[in-house]
């Protein structure tokens, strides 16, 4: 287990901090507290290019050097930022065409991160040449455990620029995927406006324009920035693993932010990491989507630090931040639970953002580990402190865990990209809601959900949920029926299938390459504008606890062979068919073509848990948040307290927790804010919390009795 903080040694010098003697004095009192807070890690660099490079080719590595030497005489291993997310000065002066063009044709300035084109070549080889002085001279550092690739990558909407070199790689990047200009002109449906070009050179960028562009070619040109920020990721990190083969290379990411697709980037890196909100988010349920969103991105072939097999939060909030209209402190006890969330979830790495509340710059009003003062007498610290202590007790248990799920959500970039354009049928729904209901659904009753884009293998997973794959690739249908075929279950939702993967509608009903798939046809649909709503009545066995609305969307279905769950209460398509379930091969596959309430959703799992003999990791009060970490029997249990009053929980059975030793029976009120990390191996000379002295409880396959709701 990696804990610690991201450091920025260069805010740290004289005259900020230190003497005119020793301007560097105050990094040997920073890695004391580190270490005094438990830390064993910090990144630093991400943002040193034009300290280490303040003229082209006169390298300064020194000061990093000796930043790392000081983190070495204190145990503390170094994670490395490469510094390319801040470009000098110098060099935009020097090459102004290596700065972003808007799509309005605007140049956007120097003098800020981020202030280049990813397309510019110029840009590629002064990146290249600092990456491999930066790896040649600090790569042999004892320290060194990993590289962070750039920062931020896409971050303040730099995913997309329009350059001229922008515009040759489109070219290009078109000419690869179509061959022949009749074939772009096809495929992108350059016929409707009589938009067909003659030569490759003439597809526009999307530029602004007095109205949309043509769809097809939109998601193109988001395709095309993604690839473009893979390639300059994958650029470092060839060079990353030519000098330093044995050093994994990470970089940070967001959730479902950025328009790259996270999947194509994560096969570029060694490990994930991601920069969390978690505690500026107050929705736990939101963040633990995100958290398995972002985990899930990189199932297989991980090489981390130490052989750990999970995620890193490369940034999680230590505190408040200054980028909201109120940054408002984060509540005591609040960073220690959503660090146990980022945990519990399966990150080896948590490393808050800042290390000390700098006293310069941009970021000066956001909070961290340490304040201005930097004395380590500040709330914070000690709490990250107290943090530190318990991981050292945790590290050793939770080693080599990792979450293990049996149901997943779909995601695919190329139809989140879709989702964005404009002119969709109902600009009220938003997919990250609808998604949002589902996990939250999952998440509430304790039930571990993965993500996967649709070409993966399914077959691990004993439910898929497909929401809303709106563009849904021939190939990606195929996938599906196969995965159901084999005996999966899958249930895909409303505004499924409507284009392919060429933004062509099918010509035989919706969902389009999967109408056999779920035996159902669709030739029309409803959006509904919010607050209005129709009404559900179900039929069979769908337990429907409550009266449930249909909103935002309402699917026609025309039953060709599914069996009919629900249907349409009023409206001219009252009686209509809305939700429906089709045997195919050894699976089944549910279709349910409206959006719903919450407690829809709670209903739906409830069921599909008996349909897919699902079980929830324990039973506890609805408002403790469950997620466990396994390596082969080995159960760890996180139970987490998102309320501001204690929750009373029972334990049937005895339960050890980790960081306080203890072992608890009967009743246990989990105070506001706290937190358990539990397993079923009880030490025998513990003596229980309360009630009956522990006995050695044997550990079960599936633990749904130990704790009940109180
Ligand atoms: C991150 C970025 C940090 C800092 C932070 C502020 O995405 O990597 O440098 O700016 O956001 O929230």
């Amino acid at each position: 287990m990696y804990f610690g903080a991201d450091y920025h040694p260069e805010h740290w010098v004289y005259p900020l901090a230190g003497t005119p003697e020793n301007p560097e004095e105050r990094w040997e009192r920073d890695a004391q507290l580190m270490v005094q807070a438990g830390f064993n890690v910090v990144r630093m660099g991400e943002f040193s290019w034009g300290l280490c490079e303040r003229e082209e080719g006169k390298y300064d590595f020194g000061w990093l050097r000796r930043a790392m030497d000081i983190m070495r005489r204190h145990g503390l291993n170094v994670v490395l930022g490469t510094p390319t997310a801040a470009p000098p000065l110098w060099l935009a002066k020097k090459h102004p065409e290596i700065l972003p063009v808007n799509e309005r044709g605007e140049t956007l300035h120097e003098g800020t991160r981020r202030a280049y084109c990813m397309n510019s070549d110029i840009y590629w080889e002064y990146a290249k040449k600092i990456v491999r002085a930066m790896a040649n001279a600090l790569g042999d550092h004892p320290q060194l455990i990993a590289w962070q690739i750039d920062n931020g990558i896409g971050g303040h909407h730099t995913e997309a620029s329009f350059n001229e070199q922008s515009a040759k790689d489109w070219y290009a990047w078109l000419k690869a995927k179509y061959d022949t200009v009749e074939r772009l002109n096809d495929c992108l449906g350059l016929r409707f406006w009589a938009q067909v070009v003659t030569r490759f050179e003439d597809v526009p960028m999307p530029m602004i324009a007095p109205t949309v562009h043509n769809p097809a070619l939109l998601v193109d040109w988001m395709r095309f920035c993604s690839d473009t920020c893979v390639a300059f990721v994958r650029c470092q990190a060839d060079i990353l693993h030519e000098i330093t083969p044995n050093v994994p290379v990470t970089t940070n990411l967001r959730a479902l932010t950025r328009n790259f697709d996270h999947f194509d980037m994560a096969q570029v890196l060694d490990f994930v990491s991601v920069d969390s909100n978690a505690t500026i988010n107050a929705k736990s349920a939101e963040n633990a989507c995100e958290i398995d969103m972002l985990r899930s991105l990189k199932k297989d072939e991980i090489r981390a630090p130490n052989g750990d097999c999970g995620f890193w939060v490369i940034e999680q909030k230590a505190g408040h931040v200054n980028w909201q209209e109120v940054n408002s402190l984060v509540r005591p006890g609040v960073v220690r639970l959503f660090t146990y969330q980022l945990i519990s979830r399966g990150a080896s790495g948590v490393l808050y953002f800042f290390f000390r509340q700098p006293r310069i710059g941009a970021e000066k009003f956001y909070g961290g580990v340490l304040n201005h003062q930097g004395h380590g007498e500040n709330r914070v610290y000690k709490e990250i402190a107290h943090i530190g202590e318990e991981m050292k007790l945790l590290a050793p248990a939770i080693k080599d865990t990792k979450v293990v799920a049996e149901v997943c959500i779909l995601y695919s970039h190329d139809n989140a990209f879709a989702m964005k354009l404009p002119g969709q049928p109902n600009k009220h729904f938003n997919s990250r809601e609808h998604l949002q209901l589902f996990h939250t659904a999952f998440h509430d009753r304790n039930i571990p959900v993965d993500f996967a884009r649709p070409t993966e293998d399914l077959s691990r997973y004993k439910l898929v949920i497909a929401p809303s794959l709106q563009m849904l690739a021939g190939g990606e249908a195929d996938l599906l029926k196969l995965y159901v075929q084999n005996g999966g279950t899958l249930m895909a939702t409303c505004n499924t299938g409507l284009v392919d993967e060429h933004h062509i509608a099918p010509d035989d009903g919706f969902p389009a390459n999967c109408t056999d798939l779920f035996g159902i046809e669709i030739g029309e649909f409803d959006p509904l504008p919010p607050g209005e709503e129709n009404h559900l009545t179900f039929k069979g066995a769908f337990p429907a606890s409550h009266l449930h609305p249909a909103r935002l969307w309402c699917d026609l279905i025309e039953p060709k062979g599914a069996q009919v769950l629900a249907t349409y209460a009023k409206d001219f398509y009252a009686g209509r068919v809305a939700m429906t379930m089709n045997e195919y091969g050894l699976g089944k596959a549910i279709y349910f073509g409206t959006v719903s309430h919450q407690h829809f959703y709670y209903d739906l799992v409830a069921w599909l848990r008996q349909v897919c003999n699902l079980f929830p990791l324990l039973k506890v009060p609805d408002t403790v948040e469950v997620s466990m970490r396994q390596k082969d029997d080995r159960k760890i249990y996180f139970l987490l307290n998102h309320q501001h009053s204690h929750v009373r929980l029972h334990f049937y059975k005895p339960m050890h927790d980790f960081l306080t030793g203890q072992t608890f029976t009967g009743n246990y009120d989990l105070p506001s804010h706290g937190v358990l990390v539990l397993d079923e191996t009880v030490p025998v000379q513990e003596a229980p919390k309360e009630g009956a002295p522990a006995e050695q409880a044997p550990a079960t396959a599936q633990a749904e009795a130990d704790l009940a709701p109180a």
